[in-house]
């Protein structure tokens, strides 16, 4: 399959609408189109412009971020949740390259991954390379509406991970995050939250930890226990 050629044609559709010639953007210094919050900047310049994802392999992004100490994060973590050793469903919100959900996959071959991002090209990028797809479910989904086109996955999910998304989301669609977890996961379910917080320009609502936790907690998660690297586990 020609990933260049996929991501070429993402592109032309979405900078150009029918009949309309190409509009220039403004660009910051770096080349990167302005950030607006939208599932365009994300197609466009994050996961393309940014990451590189019509060019790289999964291996090539992989590797840089298990490098960066990614992957050692995570499962730091993850020695401190208790998994039972039989099927699971596992969502993961905003799944960008799919990295969490691959780790995942990898260390519980048990799991089913449902993961899904508003970013075209996240996701063509997560349908391309995803290496464990027999056991993932993976679609263009917004975090204000949790749901497969037949299903509407209440109480649903066994365990979900919403890792270095919440920083990146408008106060209302953060908010409305919030109930939509909780309405697919199943009672007992848990959730592994962390809010990212380096300055970047995307990172819209980076929040005091106590408020990120009372928000959770006032929807009606329990917090089970504080993690390492301000991860923490609810449960609903
Ligand atoms: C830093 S990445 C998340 C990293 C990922 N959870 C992981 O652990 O590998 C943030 C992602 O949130 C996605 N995103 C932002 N707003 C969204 C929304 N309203 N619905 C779904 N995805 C969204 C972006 O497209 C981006 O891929």
């Amino acid at each position: 399959m020609n990933i260049a050629r996929i991501f070429k044609g993402i592109k032309r559709r979405m900078s150009r609408s029918p009949g309309q010639e190409m509009v220039a953007k403004p660009s910051t210094p770096s080349g990167e189109d302005a950030f607006v919050y939208s599932q365009e900047w994300y197609d466009q310049s994050y996961h393309i412009g940014r990451v590189g994802v019509d060019h790289r392999t999964f291996e090539d992004v992989r590797d840089q971020y298990e490098t960066a100490g990614y992957h050692r994060r995570l499962n730091r973590v993850l020695d401190r949740v208790r998994i039972p050793d039989k099927p699971i469903k596992w969502l993961e919100v905003g799944c960008h390259l799919g990295l969490t959900a691959y780790w995942i996959a990898e260390r519980f071959p048990q799991a089913h991954l449902y993961m899904f991002d508003f970013s075209i090209s996240s996701i063509t990028w997560c349908k391309t390379w995803f290496p464990y797809k027999l056991r993932a479910t993976i679609w263009e989904g917004n975090v204000e509406n949790i749901c497969l086109p037949n299903d509407s996955l209440d109480n649903f999910f066994d365990f979900a991970t919403c890792i270095d998304v919440t920083e990146h989301l408008p106060e209302s669609t953060y908010q409305k995050m919030i109930l939509e977890l909780l309405r697919v996961l199943k009672i007992g379910g848990s959730l592994i939250l962390m809010q990212g917080n380096t300055p970047n320009v995307e990172h819209i609502h980076i929040l005091a930890e106590d408020r990120l936790v009372s928000d959770f907690w006032s929807a009606g998660f329990k917090l089970v226990k504080k993690l390492p690297d301000r991860y923490y586990l609810f449960r609903k």
